[in-house]
């Protein structure tokens, strides 16, 4: 393999930056010439690209976003589109393709790599770590330490004014973030899509803790369960607090990538260049137990969802 090429694709998340720079620069190492695609499968099929150079990643590494920049592209679910994009890897000579991105991103790969043969390998680059095959994605630890900082000056105001604030935080249908952002933030109430909620048992969780000497709450609501404004219909007649809601957007996914997506980032650009070196496609690298793993990309994304229900009766025991 002489020539290879990355992108980033989807929502972009902390230590993109990192990984392209990863992938460049080990390429670099065994001397292939790497392209950068610009705004993910989109420009793959528009041919829209750059040549990547040691230098074109320097002073990168500790930016949030993507140099490359990125997007959520339908032509790629047409047979045409991923025709296209073949095409443009042909007549550009690149023969193995690294996908920065998530879920959907991963069904770009896949399809290249089993309808038209073209090795790839899939980095799992999301906020929301809903890829049940690693432990965690890039930008994730990023985007609930962002989460956690919010959710700390949150408290502040909340306590002087003796409120109950609902935090809305992303993730789609994935509870993750709410989950460890509320842990980590020693947050009452966690809502996710994963676990029924029960009003009942929430407005008594409330009472309890005011009565052993709280004076304000916090709820993390995961996006994929409702908007924090409806959430709090459900509370606001039923409860003599006043409630405000706060939804955190799109901050959580900008910002400088914490110590371990930078470390995530390096491991896994770096392992995707040596698999493609050794002529091996059509996998993704992941993290579990802390070891960097490869694994077939049909069998990772067919994973189910593992909810860390553990983790969520830890929270349920200490936050009173
Ligand atoms: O997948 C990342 C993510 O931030 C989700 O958590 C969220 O649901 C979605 O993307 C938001 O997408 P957009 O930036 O297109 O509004």
């Amino acid at each position: 393999m002489k020539k290879i090429a990355v992108l980033t694709s989807g929502g972009d998340a902390p230590g993109m930056n990192a990984c392209i720079r990863a992938v460049v620069r080990n390429a670099k190492y065994y001397g292939l010439d790497v392209m950068g695609i610009r705004r993910g499968f989109t420009g793959l099929i528009e041919n829209d690209m750059q040549n990547m150079q040691m230098r074109s990643v320097s002073d990168i590494l500790h930016r949030g976003g993507t140099m490359l920049r990125t997007a959520r592209c339908k032509e790629m679910l047409t047979l045409e589109g991923r025709k296209k994009a073949v095409k443009t890897l042909q007549e550009n000579g690149i023969e193995g393709l690294v996908v920065i991105g998530g879920n959907g991103s991963f069904m770009g790969a896949k399809a290249l790599t089993e309808e038209f043969n073209i090795p790839t390998i899939g980095i799992p680059g999301t906020i929301d770590n809903d890829l049940p095959y690693t432990d965690y994605t890039l930008g994730f630890d990023t985007a609930v330490n962002t989460c956690i900082d919010i959710v700390n000056k949150l408290r502040d105001t909340m306590a002087s004014h003796e409120r109950i604030n609902i935090v809305e935080v992303m993730g789609r249908s994935c509870g993750d973030i709410a989950l460890y952002t509320g842990i980590a933030s020693g947050a009452e109430i966690i809502v996710v899509p994963e676990v029924q909620y029960d009003i009942d048992d929430i407005l008594f969780r409330i009472r309890r803790s005011r009565e052993n000497g709280k004076v304000s709450n916090i709820i993390v609501l995961a996006e994929g369960v409702c908007k924090a404004e409806e959430f709090a219909k459900l509370l606001k007649d039923k409860i003599e607090y006043s409630i405000r809601c706060t939804t955190i957007g799109h901050i959580q996914r900008g910002g400088s990538p914490t110590m371990y997506d930078r470390l995530l980032a390096a491991q896994f650009g770096v392992k995707a260049v040596e698999l493609l070196k050794a002529g091996i496609g059509k996998r993704v690298v992941g993290i579990k137990n802390n070891a960097i793993i490869d694994l077939d990309i049909i069998e990772a994304i067919s994973m189910k969802s593992q909810f860390n229900l553990q983790l969520y009766n830890t929270m349920q025991r200490i936050s009173m």
